[in-house]
């Protein structure tokens, strides 16, 4: 079983889209997959409430004091992916899950005021005793080279940066909303692309 956990300090930086949007990659491909969220506001968990009964997904709402569990859970049930969500301003439990994980993913606009929240996630990262972790630029503006800065000063602070970016798009949003992903709602478009992109390049290296 290979799990990845998505954790930043920011709200809004994208964690619930990118663990809902991978995980769905995933049980497309024919994977078991489980979705843990680790968050009390359940955005993920609601998501799923809105989602098709006769879903393939198992979506599992949990505090994190229960994450060895509900892995073991996972592993004896025979999941092949776990995709962890977890809430923003985390400490404890984002120390938790990056201790549990085997590879850590930190979405993040590309703006100053996220970018700046990275030494805390680099704080939570030596806590939870350095697993391979990378930061994904998302909801970069689609004009102009923003994504293209961020990344530059990102690799110069020391840290690993994922190949793909998620550019802002509305089908992430509205997607949401019908408690789906982009990928289902709109297969063909740019949205869904960048997300299939992100899962082939991450599930690779897990
Ligand atoms: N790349 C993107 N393009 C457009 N909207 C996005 C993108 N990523 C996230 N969003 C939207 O931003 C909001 C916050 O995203 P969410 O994944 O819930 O963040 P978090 O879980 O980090 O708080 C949601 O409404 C989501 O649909
Ligand atoms: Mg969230």
């Amino acid at each position: 079983m290979k799990s990845l956990a998505v954790i930043s300090q920011k709200g809004g930086s994208g964690k619930s889209t990118t663990a809902q949007g991978l995980a769905v990659e995933a049980m497309r491909t024919g994977l078991k997959v489980a979705l843990i969220d680790l968050d009390q506001q359940a955005s993920t968990g609601k998501w799923s409430d809105r989602r098709e009964e006769s879903d393939r997904l198992a979506v599992v709402c949990s505090p994190a004091a229960r994450l060895p569990k509900v892995l073991n859970q996972a592993k004896t049930e025979g999941v092949d992916f776990v995709v962890i969500d977890t809430p923003p301003h985390a400490g404890q439990i984002a120390i938790e899950a990056a201790k549990l994980a085997d590879r850590i993913l930190i979405p993040i606009e590309p703006h100053i005021s996220s970018l700046e929240t990275l030494t805390t996630v680099s704080d939570i990262l030596n806590l939870a005793g350095k697993p391979p972790a990378e930061v994904l630029i998302n909801d970069a503006p689609v004009q102009g080279r923003r994504h293209e800065d961020a990344r530059e000063w990102l690799i110069e602070q020391g840290f690993k940066v994922a190949p793909v970016v998620l550019f802002h798009r509305a089908a992430h949003s509205d997607a949401g909303d019908l408690g789906k992903t982009a990928g289902e709602l709109d297969p063909l478009g740019k949205a869904a692309v960048e997300m299939k992109q992100l899962y082939i390049y991450i599930y690779r290296l897990l």
